[in-house]
């Protein structure tokens, strides 16, 4: 069966371009095609400046959202990365076999380096071995698909070039991932600045859908979108950012093409407000499923739990073949 594996990071509140980029895949349709785990990677969000109350409060909220969002621990593994010791132990065996100039050229790492200095930080180390630690993810468990949005694919290619390089080295140890993307919304952009991405470690702004938003929140923000000069409604990435975005949250909520639905539109207002109530009852049961489990957090651990325990039993006989293939001494 085919070996599904992703992660999502708890540095900030989930936002609408991770639920439209990654987690409605994996709840419609990835749990039920394969064997699949789904993480919230705990040790990346200690990459940048973090408070540790918040990343903790942040890893049980992301762990209850993805539950809220569909994940049916009868169908796949849902668990936190720190938890399971094996991403950290492959991790190192993985930094001996990866290159300081391939860690350099990450588009994110050299993205996220510059927000840190010029806010006046210095960069964690763990910020450069960052796709480190995230292959480390990936080839513990066997992982032949990653379902990710677009900003992750990189990092999915260095997991791919990393277990070729182990394998021609030291011996067959690791299978081989691919990123997969989806349909549309691979890459949904901020409301406001429709060129940078909708990102939840951004800070917090008007640009930003969070999937907790309350749906008059959501209208506000849709309804106030950047849009571009120009009075017709086209589908155009390049040079009608603004709209094309809008259009394709609307087609990534209500179904259709982003190219076709421009043709249904005659003005911006229209199209703002379709879309603000496309996200609002795309929202809805997520937000309504993620109170219930709030009230209920034993069943959360519960789930963690059990999910860490089998995930830990996937992942230890690989890393421990890793080890011994890249020359460690088997425990005597
Ligand atoms: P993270 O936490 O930033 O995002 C989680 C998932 O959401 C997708 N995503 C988006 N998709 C479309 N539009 C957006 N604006 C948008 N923002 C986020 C991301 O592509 C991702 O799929 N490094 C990863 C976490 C990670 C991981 C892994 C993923 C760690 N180990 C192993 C896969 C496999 C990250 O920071 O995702």
């Amino acid at each position: 069966m085919t070996r599904v594996f992703s992660g999502i990071k708890p540095t900030g509140h989930l936002t609408l371009g991770n639920y439209l980029g990654a987690m409605r895949r994996w709840a419609a349709d990835d749990q039920y095609r394969s064997d699949a785990l789904f993480c919230v990677v705990d040790l990346h969000a200690l990459t940048v400046d973090h408070d540790p109350a918040r990343v903790r409060r942040l890893s049980r909220q992301s762990a209850s959202l993805l539950l809220a969002a569909g994940l049916d621990p009868e169908q796949c593994t849902v668990f936190v990365q720190s938890h399971v010791d094996e991403h950290a132990r492959l991790s190192y065996v993985l930094e001996c076999v990866a290159t300081d100039g391939e860690m350099r050229r990450m588009i994110q790492y050299k993205e996220k380096a510059a927000r840190e200095q010029r806010r006046g930080g210095s960069v964690r180390l763990s910020l450069l071995t960052y796709p480190v630690l995230m292959a480390a993810d990936i080839l513990a468990y066997g992982t032949d698909e990653v379902p990710v949005g677009d900003d992750q694919t990189q990092h999915v290619e260095l997991a791919r070039d990393l277990a070729v390089r182990f394998n021609q080295r030291y011996g067959h140890t690791f299978t081989v991932p691919r990123a997969t993307g989806p349909a549309v919304a691979a890459r949904v952009m901020n409301l406001q600045d429709p060129v940078s991405k909708m990102g939840k470690s951004d800070d917090a702004g008007p640009g930003i859908v969070y999937l907790l938003d309350e749906p008059d929140v959501v209208r506000k923000k849709v309804m106030r979108a950047v849009t571009d000069s120009g009075q017709d409604v086209v589908y155009d990435r390049e040079e009608r950012p603004g709209l094309a975005n809008l259009l394709e949250i609307l087609a990534a909520c209500a179904g259709g093409d982003p190219a076709e639905l421009a043709g249904a539109y005659d003005s911006y207002g229209a199209l703002k407000k379709d879309t603000a109530e496309a996200v609002v009852e795309v929202l809805r049961p997520v937000q309504e499923r993620h109170r219930a489990l709030s009230a209920d957090p034993e069943y959360v651990d519960g789930v963690l739990r059990e999910g860490a325990e089998r995930a830990r039993g996937m992942a230890r006989p690989t890393v421990d073949a890793a080890y011994r293939a890249i020359g460690l001494l088997a425990p005597v």
